[in-house]
């Protein structure tokens, strides 16, 4: 088909570059609404069986796309056209700040792999605020927001604070960011007490606002099981909405890419990080007993790679890495193997199957 070939020309290119090129393209491709929304129609045809509820939310199926594709939130309309049931837009944080030194995303085709250290590059929540304000989405938004590199991590709150504040009434749902490895210190956050004191803060501006929206934490797949209880029981402890595993590893075990190390440091994603973020979903289910949504990503490529995170534990997927290996149809693919499953499988709804792994 035609991406292998693309993909070919493509991957000749400086990886951020080439990202910035297919993002320029599709806007200009796909200025016309109605070009989008019937594009929208053949790459995510409605299928009922495959509706999930998140945490008080509808997604017409459970794939989006993870946070970090469109980091300030420009292009969700031409992104929402390739099917996607909501995309996750930032890490957005207080202040602007322009990332780590290019370059910094790398292409790793012999594990199906990116690496990269962006560092939360982004203009800052003021700018997103003037940016989404009167979007008009054409899919779900959520927003995932970080801390700024210049705020020290004792003030880590307030940074995350501010940006929720001026965001609130912009996205669907907030992701709460405390596990990137490229904001120097970020994944502390992840402590217990860190942890909490972010969360409660949140929940504060939350229960004064008109409408309630539901946030959820997004950990890493590097925590050790001791330091995933401790955080799981916060979010259970303050009835967060869900978590999403997971962000990128610092882990480089197993990989076929020859002289790894000359790459540098940064966060892989991809087919490498399927296993352990499976494990993360398990123990989450199993610890909770079901008890808080989960969202798979990481190596979600095919439906089956859905059905083993849903079978899990997970009630909702996203994916990143697979776009650039598989292609802009990716999303077709994944829902027309999941309608066939439900189909072969006699099975009215998707949800039916979801922690059937783990009793
Ligand atoms: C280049 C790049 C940038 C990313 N930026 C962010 C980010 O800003 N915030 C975030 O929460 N995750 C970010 N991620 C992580 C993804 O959202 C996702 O958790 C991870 O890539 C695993 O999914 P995948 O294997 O499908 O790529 C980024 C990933 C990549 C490859």
């Amino acid at each position: 088909m035609f991406y292998p070939l693309l993909r070919k020309i493509l991957f000749q290119f400086d990886e951020e570059d080439v990202h910035h090129l297919a993002l320029g393209s599709m806007d200009a491709l796909l200025s016309s609404a109605s070009l989008r929304r019937t594009l929208r129609k053949k790459m995510a045809p409605i299928d009922a069986r495959l509706h999930t509820q998140v945490a008080g939310l509808s997604f017409e199926h459970p794939v989006g796309l993870a946070a970090g594709f469109d980091k300030v939130g420009s292009h969700v309309n031409q992104l929402a056209s390739l099917g996607f049931s909501h995309i996750e837009v930032g890490t957005i944080t207080q202040h602007a700040q322009p990332g780590n030194p290019r370059p910094r995303m790398f292409r790793l085709p012999k594990d199906k792999a990116l690496l990269n250290r962006m560092g939360f590059n982004n203009d800052g929540s003021d700018a997103a605020v003037s940016r989404l304000h009167g979007l008009n989405p054409e899919t779900m938004v959520g927003i995932n927001i970080g801390k700024s590199k210049i705020t020290p991590l004792e003030d880590a709150a307030v940074d995350y604070v501010s940006s929720f504040t001026k965001l609130y009434d912009l996205g669907s749902y907030f992701v709460v960011n405390v596990s990137s490895p490229n904001t120097p210190g970020l994944r502390q956050l992840q402590d217990g007490d860190h942890l909490r004191s972010i969360l409660k803060a949140l929940l504060v501006v939350r229960s004064s606002q008109k409408f309630r929206r539901p946030i959820f934490v997004k950990i890493s797949p590097d925590l050790s099981d001791e330091a995933l209880d401790d955080a799981l029981d916060v979010v259970l402890d303050l009835s967060l909405d869900g978590i999403i595993a997971s962000n990128t590893t610092i882990s480089r075990e197993g990989l076929k890419t020859e002289n790894i190390e000359n790459f540098g440091k940064g966060g892989l994603s991809g087919a490498p990080l399927r296993k352990s973020c499976l494990n993360r979903i398990d123990r989450i289910y199993r610890l909770s007993e079901g008890s808080i949504p989960i969202i798979a990503v990481g190596g979600i490529t095919t439906a089956q790679d859905v059905l083993d995170a849903m079978l899990r534990g997970a009630s909702l997927t996203q994916l990143w890495t697979g776009l650039i290996y598989d292609g802009p149809f990716i999303v077709q693919r994944i829902l027309s193997g999941l309608s066939n499953f439900c189909e072969v499988s006699k099975i009215e709804s998707l949800d039916e199957i979801v922690g059937q792994f783990s009793q």
